[in-house]
């Protein structure tokens, strides 16, 4: 069985991010081991003053925790039309090249205005292929998520939900495929 580890890609209290991490767990729980990881665990105060190069063992193990996977579910809310500030400092502090590279990457967006976080999800997309990652091609933009997302039952319109139940349910199988291709970076 796959292992995938969920992003929940901010640090704000009482997100939508992490309601949303938790409810995808549940689905992706059925095909592949799992594990929420959220950024408001994450040790920001161990690297104020630009530690790169000079990673606090802190910092290394939140990521060597994370990375200890075959693939990754990142849930993105939009902040100021992009993603979180917190997820670029955690994308720069991964380790370089390898730390995502071949890996297969899935995306989520949730934001409380009309494009469902369209905007940073495909913002983050860039960085994930300057990193080398295969990208799920099935994405879900939870749109106006404060009205439309319920944490037990999903998304309350459904052809959305239908497309976030195809997009966790392929997902672990996309996982499984990329794994037994057995494909490794300088191959
Ligand atoms: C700093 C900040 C900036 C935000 N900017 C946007 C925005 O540009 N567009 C939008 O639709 N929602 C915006 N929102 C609302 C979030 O999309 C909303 O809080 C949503 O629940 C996702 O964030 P969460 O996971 O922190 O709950 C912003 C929220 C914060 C805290």
């Amino acid at each position: 069985m796959s292992r995938i580890h969920i992003l929940s890609s901010t640090d704000r209290p009482g997100s939508n991010a992490l309601k949303v991490s938790k409810y995808a767990e549940r689905y992706l729980t059925k095909k592949a081991e799992t594990e929420i990881f959220s950024l408001m665990d994450y040790p920001f105060e161990d690297v104020v003053g630009g530690k790169y190069g000079n990673t606090p063992d802190s910092v290394k193990d939140f990521n060597s925790k994370f990375l200890d996977a075959d693939g990754f579910l990142f849930v993105i809310p939009e902040y100021n039309g992009g993603f979180p500030g917190v997820l670029k400092f955690f994308f720069d502090y991964l380790p370089f090249p390898k730390a995502l590279e071949l890996k297969p990457v899935s995306l989520i967006g949730e934001a409380a205005g009309a494009f469902g976080a369209l905007r940073p999800v495909e913002q983050f997309e860039q960085l994930l292929k300057y990193r080398k990652a295969y990208i799920y091609p099935e994405r879900m933009f939870i749109q106006r998520v404060n009205d439309s997302f319920d944490p037990e039952s999903g998304i309350n319109k459904e052809i959305l939900q239908k497309l976030l139940l195809s997009q966790l349910d392929g997902f672990p199988d996309f996982v499984e495929k990329i794994k037994s291709l057995d494909v490794s970076v300088d191959a």
